[in-house]
């Protein structure tokens, strides 16, 4: 049996126009690129961006944030070309089995888990971290062990996902109306963050830009990046190797653009408007990234930054707590409508992969009410729900992390094959200068993924045996592909 068969990319933009799989047609490129914005803008910049500034790169977690940008940039060039080609709705999953064959496929479905599933859940953690600072402004003091970063037991975390998993069960759609206007708020306040904040940068804070290196025990052991272990330099914090972890964190900021990918089936031009609305939501979350966080390390000296809510709490410090609590109330909104994007995302990949046969198909079944896959829903909502109650938020974030970078190689990878084996096919984004640009982007990711911590490759390289294991005993022989009397017509 071949573990490299690929499914031929008219097989599956054909698959997506069978009238029982067929999605609505209406999205327009400002459609598309509202819903990326909307996907982007979450857990990355509200709560990590504190953490971050505090423990690894001091004030320069702004130049942090344009190495991840740049880095994503290149992928997005590749995505772009990707979803101009094969524009159907698994994502990296579904151009993985049309150029590196169906063992890739699984391997690339199984880790999306990570960046979709498990991302939703440290969007939840954050959302968990915005509502304890919002109550702790009307005088109700949640108590540390069970809500925010540290809790033990997260229960506003596991409460959102619930909630979230309830509406994908009945079926909520995000009109793509609702979603301007979340977006529309999320936008302004990062907006208030940056013009209101302005006001309130002390100079001072800005000195040292780059902290001296230091030894830290946060980043000793298993916890320092596999670059330090590799090289054998001493663990640090601060410097040149802090603004490099922090870049391995912050591109959790940066997640989404590709998502943009997974809603490919209901755009109405996709092959012009996927590239346009990809690579325009980066550049603009990319921007406004870049302001908020000087602006943030410019108002609260880095080693006071709050860790849960620090655009909030950075008002607060400067005696505004009512620009805190509108900062709250935004990211509320704003990070409700990311879990439900990315478990929605998550749940179009795996429709993807039960249509091939790789996922069992009672897993897609669809309820015979609300017309929606309620089971793999549900599955995924406990799941998921147990993982944002019980997991701190940075190891979560590493884990998403290491998981999307390693898509994001293996479509760079897959751009370059394509146009060998199927140079016939209609593009009409053509990535630039390949095999150059791709190269790029695979050696960028791979270098942020060498400054995540060894923990992370180590439960990293766990998930993907886990992965492989289920393979072997199951997909491989309930494929699509598999079956002897299959015509595979390209
Ligand atoms: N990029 C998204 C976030 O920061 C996933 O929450």
């Amino acid at each position: 049996m071949n573990l490299f068969r690929t499914m031929p990319v008219e097989r599956s933009i054909r698959d997506t126009e069978e009238p029982e799989h067929r999605l609505r047609k209406d999205l327009s490129a400002l459609d598309l690129t509202v819903f990326g914005v909307g996907v982007i803008i979450g857990t990355g910049i509200f709560v990590l961006t504190g953490e971050v500034a505090r423990e690894k790169a001091g004030p320069a977690v702004a130049i942090s944030f344009v190495i991840a940008g740049i880095v994503c940039g290149l992928a997005a060039l590749c995505y772009a070309e990707f979803a101009s080609t094969v524009p159907v709705a698994g994502s990296a999953y579904t151009f993985s089995f049309a150029t590196l064959g169906e063992f890739p496929a699984w391997i690339i479905g199984w880790d999306l888990i990570l960046e979709l599933a498990l991302g939703a859940a440290v969007v939840a953690v954050g959302w968990s971290g915005y509502a304890k600072s919002l109550l702790d402004s009307m005088g109700v003091h949640l108590p540390d062990s069970i809500a925010g970063e540290h809790a033990i037991f997260n229960v506003p975390a596991m409460l959102i996902v619930a909630a979230v998993t309830a509406l994908l069960v009945i079926g909520i759609k995000v009109s793509s109306r609702l979603n301007a206007i979340v977006v529309t708020i999320k936008v302004a306040v990062i907006l208030l963050v940056i013009v209101a904040g302005a006001f309130f940068v002390k100079g001072a804070n800005y000195t040292p830009f780059f902290p001296k290196p230091e030894s830290s025990p946060s980043v000793e052991g298993i916890r320092a990046p596999l670059i330090q272990g590799l090289f054998g330099i001493t663990p640090v914090s601060y410097g040149w190797f802090g603004v490099f972890a922090a870049v391995a964190i912050v591109f959790f900021a940066f997640i989404g653009f590709d998502v943009v990918a997974t809603a490919a089936e209901e755009a109405r031009r996709p092959q012009r408007d996927l590239p346009i609305a990809i690579i325009a939501s980066l550049v603009i979350c990319t921007v406004l990234y870049i302001a908020v966080s000087l602006v943030v390390v410019g108002i609260v000296n880095y080693k006071q930054l709050n860790i849960e809510a620090p655009l909030a709490e950075a008002f607060k410090a400067v005696g505004h707590p009512g620009f805190a609590t509108i900062i709250s109330v935004g990211a509320l909104a704003g990070l409700t409508t990311v879990v439900l994007i990315l478990l929605l995302g998550q749940s179009r990949v795996f429709f993807a992969m039960s249509r091939d046969g790789l996922l069992p198909s009672w897993l897609a079944a669809v309820h015979p009410r609300f017309g929606t896959p309620y089971r793999s829903t549900v599955i995924l909502g406990a799941i998921v729900a147990i993982m944002a109650g019980l997991i701190p938020l940075a190891a979560l974030a590493e884990l998403v992390n290491i998981g999307t970078l390693f898509a994001f190689v293996v479509v760079s990878i897959g751009v370059v094959i394509l146009r060998r084996t199927r140079p016939d096919l209609p593009r009409s984004f053509r990535t630039p200068f390949v095999p150059v640009l791709p190269a790029l982007s695979v050696l960028g990711c791979l270098f942020v993924m060498l400054n995540l911590p060894v923990e992370t490759w180590l439960r990293f390289a766990a998930w993907m045996v886990l992965g492989s294991a289920i393979y072997f005993v199951y997909g491989r022989h309930h494929s699509r592909l598999a079956a002897p009397a299959t015509k595979i017509d390209a």
